[in-house]
């Protein structure tokens, strides 16, 4: 049994900063930033949280699907920056577009977590329990980032999509894997409790973390590009066997947005003509696990996904975690 993905929505806040704007407060340049990521331009969140822009998303999905809200079974939201510890950012915007009966669960698997998400509600359709998921990818990274930290600043971006999946009976395999040997690779850590019992003092094995500050990304850059350049080619090549197809089968690659240098490694790796991966990093930069469903939405609202398409997924992220997802259109 496979996937189709009946409906999909998008939503990117208003505000746009460029290269240009962050040579101004850090420095860089707009030359830096495009020849080592891709990047040009990031939306960013002014005044709205991640709960309302998944909202917004998600009932653009909705919308496209033609579907009520009462007909989802299942809200699956992915997310590293949701606005509250708890409750779940899914149960936030559950509430705000009106859901009043679902399984409601967020996913942390970093900017992998579509791929998860999709799967796991792959496996909760095959189990026959529901019919009808819909997955909102909703990330505030300007939440966590150091303004004085050129190396991370320039990356990331705000936005959410959303999309409404269901089953059916076409191709579908996936390859969901995690790494964490590189756990702190990317981490954003939280302070340590401190309560009126408290006799020791909490202490961090790795004392870098222990120094580290509080609610900010820190991450091994080139660490992360090396395992992110082996991570993905991989997972496809693990996912096509899976789907027992070969490379030149896929049809369509969304892979995440982390930087264009890494896509590009991959492409070379996968030998795969380049047109075949879709790429809107310049736009977005690194909205983290909105970036797979993003390019979804785009390329269904521009007519170009067609049925019977094969259409690999493929992300990496914190964790570290990484995975591809191919199915059939
Ligand atoms: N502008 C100008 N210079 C910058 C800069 C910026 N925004 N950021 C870093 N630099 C500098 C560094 O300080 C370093 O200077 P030095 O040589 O004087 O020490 C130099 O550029 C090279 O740094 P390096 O980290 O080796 O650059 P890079 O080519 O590896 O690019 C990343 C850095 C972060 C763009 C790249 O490593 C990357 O994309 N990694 C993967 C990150 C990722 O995918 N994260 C998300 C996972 S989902």
């Amino acid at each position: 049994m496979g996937i189709q993905i009946i409906g999909a929505g998008m939503y990117v806040p208003e505000t746009i900063v460029s290269n240009e704007d962050f040579a101004k407060i850090v420095d860089t340049s707009d030359e830096w930033i495009t020849t080592r990521t891709g990047i040009k331009t990031r939306h960013i969140a002014d005044g709205e949280l991640a709960y309302q822009m998944g909202a917004k998303a998600a009932l653009r999905a909705l919308e496209d699907a033609n579907m009520a809200v009462e007909q989802v079974d299942m809200v699956l939201v992915t997310t590293v920056t949701a606005d509250c510890l708890t409750p779940s950012l899914a149960c936030m915007i559950a509430n705000e577009i009106g859901i009043e009966d679902a399984i409601c669960m967020d996913i942390n698997a970093a900017c992998a977590g579509y791929v998860f998400a999709l799967d796991i509600a792959k496996k909760y359709l095959d189990s026959g329990d529901l019919q009808t998921v819909l997955i909102v990818s909703a990330e505030m990274l300007t939440r966590m980032i150091d303004y004085t930290d050129r190396s991370t600043c320039v990356l990331f971006g705000d936005g959410a999509a959303a999309t409404i999946v269901k089953k059916s009976d076409s191709l579908y395999a996936s390859c969901i894997k995690s790494s964490p040997k590189g756990a702190m690779k990317i981490y954003t850590k939280l302070p340590e409790p401190k309560h009126p019992f408290q006799t020791k003092t909490y202490r961090w094995n790795d004392e870098d973390v222990a120094k580290a500050p509080i609610g900010m990304i820190q991450m091994a850059g080139n660490d992360v590009y090396k395992f992110a350049t082996t991570a993905m080619p991989q997972a496809v090549e693990l996912a096509a066997q899976k789907a027992n197809i070969s490379l030149d089968e896929i049809d369509l690659i969304i892979p995440h947005q982390a930087n264009v240098r890494i896509i590009n490694t991959a492409i070379k790796k996968l030998k795969l003509p380049p047109e075949k991966f879709y790429i809107n990093i310049e736009e977005f930069g690194n909205i983290s696990s909105a970036c797979i469903p993003l390019g979804l939405a785009q390329l269904k609202a521009a007519g170009r996904l067609k049925q019977g398409d094969k259409i690999c997924l493929v992300g990496f992220g914190a964790g570290l975690t990484y995975g591809a997802v191919i199915f059939e259109y």
